[in-house]
């Protein structure tokens, strides 16, 4: 038997590699996905050899993430739950679709996962892993078939020899160039506040610059395109903006998160670029698309971001979203000012070439084009119904 596994070099796929070759005496194949997650992959290559790994690979998946994933959170700007920017959630795709490629490729029999019960992730692996390989083809997640705990993986682990990290994090984490999501310890007590230690891009008060900053961020047809007029690609600017805001202390999330599965988690996230891009672009919409098309949009931007959070991207809505999205982003591009200030950015001015907000119009000068005169009548039509209702109750009503 022939296996691949999403490998992360982190606990449970470590354990995870060398279970699968024990209880199925199988030759495992371990795939690490780089999605811009900091780490030395040259110390997962070995890992995944010391846990019995036959052959490995590593995928360089970081800019057809930007390009293909992340670029379309912006444009919806996803945030489930209003907070969340789907970063984790985002990701699963591109690994799940490397994993499938390569297991194709080498003829393996099953894929294998670290997904536990309780989570997400084991939706979003599932249903990509599942959409991209035939269905003889098994899909395997141990660590929910067996219930195994953190103990049992830790002794399993000693007991073989395993070359797990020493000193783990005492906390669950997950990152990628979009955001950086940490759970457990003592972050399990809703009311216990984050300690400054859990965060790594976002830097604690002491360190907040004096001096505020002001960014300007460049978008066309809905993507960020250039930082203070410098061209620069979208991994460029989420990098640049993640260090930027993060020295202000910008970019934390602190919610309380409903999973798919009904439970609802405490999480904390440091995501400083994905906020102010989603923000901003937030903003330029507002400028550029009529009432209308915005009131629609934020419906369609919440059931895509719902899609992605369940594990649903290669549903067939999601696609036909992201051509409406297409067509309505055409005309937003222009300019978002975010001012930097101790703990916080704020947007300070915006300007779009298609832009609808027309200041001839709105003025209150002399020399506007608007003739009040007109709104008259109109005034007199929009109270009808509750002029009607006057009518209706009689005069003792009021
Ligand atoms: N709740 C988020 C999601 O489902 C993030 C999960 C992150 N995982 C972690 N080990 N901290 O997408």
């Amino acid at each position: 038997m022939r296996i691949a596994l999403a490998y992360s070099g982190g606990l449970d796929t470590t354990v995870l590699c060398r279970w699968l070759k024990e209880n199925y005496r199988a030759e495992v194949i371990t795939v690490t996905v780089d999605v811009g997650q900091p780490t030395d992959f040259r110390a997962i290559e070995e890992r995944a050899y010391a846990a019995g790994a036959s052959k490995h690979y590593h995928v360089d998946a970081r800019s057809r993430f930007v390009e293909e994933f992340v670029a379309r959170d912006i444009l919806f700007n996803g945030l489930y739950e209003g907070e969340y920017p789907l970063s984790t959630a985002l990701s699963r795709y591109p690994i799940a679709e490397e994993v499938a490629r390569i297991a194709l490729m080498e003829g393996c029999d099953a894929v294998a996962h670290g997904c536990t019960g309780k989570g997400n992730d084991q939706l979003r692996m599932d249903a990509s892993l599942s959409y991209f390989l035939p269905d003889d083809v098994r899909i395997l997640a141990p660590v929910r078939e067996q219930n195994w705990s953190r103990d049992w993986e830790i002794d399993y682990a000693i007991k073989r020899g395993l070359p797990i990290e020493v000193k783990e994090s005492r906390f669950s984490i997950d990152e990628n160039i979009w955001g950086r999501s940490v759970e457990g310890a003592e972050l399990e007590d809703p009311w216990t506040g984050p300690p400054w230690d859990v965060f790594k891009w976002i830097k604690p008060p002491s360190e907040w610059p004096n001096e505020p900053e002001e960014i300007v961020i460049r978008f066309e047809s809905g993507l960020p395109v250039a930082l203070d007029g410098r061209r620069m690609s979208l991994w460029e600017i989420i990098s640049e903006l993640n260090v930027r805001l993060g020295r202000y202390g910008f970019g934390l999330i602190d919610h309380i998160e409903d999973r798919v599965i009904g439970l609802k988690s405490r999480e904390v996230y440091e995501a400083p670029a994905a906020l102010a891009l989603i923000r901003c672009h937030q903003d330029l919409e507002k400028m550029v698309l009529p009432a209308r098309c915005l009131k629609f949009k934020a419906h369609v931007d919440r059931e895509w971001t719902e899609l992605v959070y369940a594990g649903l991207w290669y549903h067939p809505l999601r696609e036909a979203l992201d051509r409406f999205a297409d067509e309505l982003e055409k005309n937003v591009s222009g300019e978002v000012k975010l001012t930097l200030e101790k703990g916080s950015a704020r947007i300070s001015g915006r300007r779009a070439e298609k832009s609808l907000y027309v200041k001839d119009l709105i003025t209150y000068s002399a020399e506007s084009l608007f003739d009040q005169r007109h709104s008259d009548g109109f005034s007199r039509i929009w109270s009808l119904d509750v002029r009607l209702q006057k009518i209706m109750r009689g005069p003792s009503a009021r």
